[in-house]
């Protein structure tokens, strides 16, 4: 009896851990442009610097020394990976920073900035990310 509650005890978690298939969170697109347009990303790249570089690097330094001081650490926006990230993940991540799961459990340090940017602004900046990765050398 105790052996087969063992058992469908550890069946049950292999499913739940099986189902964990990353944060879910809405689908929602860019306007039109936002994410091809160089001036839009330079917008971007402005917002970026005055806000988040600080955290996670500024341009010509890449990756930020700092990044590494948070646990979790701050992720590499160097990195050419954002080229192929979700927009609807940045701008989901962005507006709601720490204060969803997993990453509010985790101890995460990301602010939250959906009440202090505009939708087209977070935008502005997810198109940024996704190419800064090739726009470093300033
Ligand atoms: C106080 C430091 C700090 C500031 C300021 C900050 N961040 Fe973060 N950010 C972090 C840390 C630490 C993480 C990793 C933990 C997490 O995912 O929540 C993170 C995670 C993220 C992620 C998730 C990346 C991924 O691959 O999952 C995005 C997107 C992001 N930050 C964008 C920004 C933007 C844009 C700004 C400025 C508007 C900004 N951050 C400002 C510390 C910061």
């Amino acid at each position: 009896m105790v052996s087969r509650f063992a058992v469908s005890g550890l069946f049950l978690l292999l499913v739940v851990a099986c189902s964990d298939r990353g944060p879910s969170y809405p689908k929602v697109t860019p306007p039109d442009g936002y994410l091809q347009r160089a001036e839009y990303q330079q917008e971007g790249r402005r917002l970026f610097r005055q806000l988040c570089a600080e955290c996670h690097g500024r341009p010509a330094e890449g990756r930020s020394q700092r990044a590494d001081f948070f646990h979790p650490p701050a992720p590499n926006f160097t990195s050419p990976a954002y080229r192929q990230a979700d927009p609807a993940y940045l701008f989901w991540r962005i507006r709601k920073g720490k204060t969803v799961e997993p990453y509010l459990s985790r101890g995460s340090v990301m602010p939250a900035y959906g009440a202090h940017f505009s939708e087209e602004e977070i935008w502005s900046i997810v198109a940024y990310l996704r190419v800064r990765s090739e726009v470093l050398s300033d």
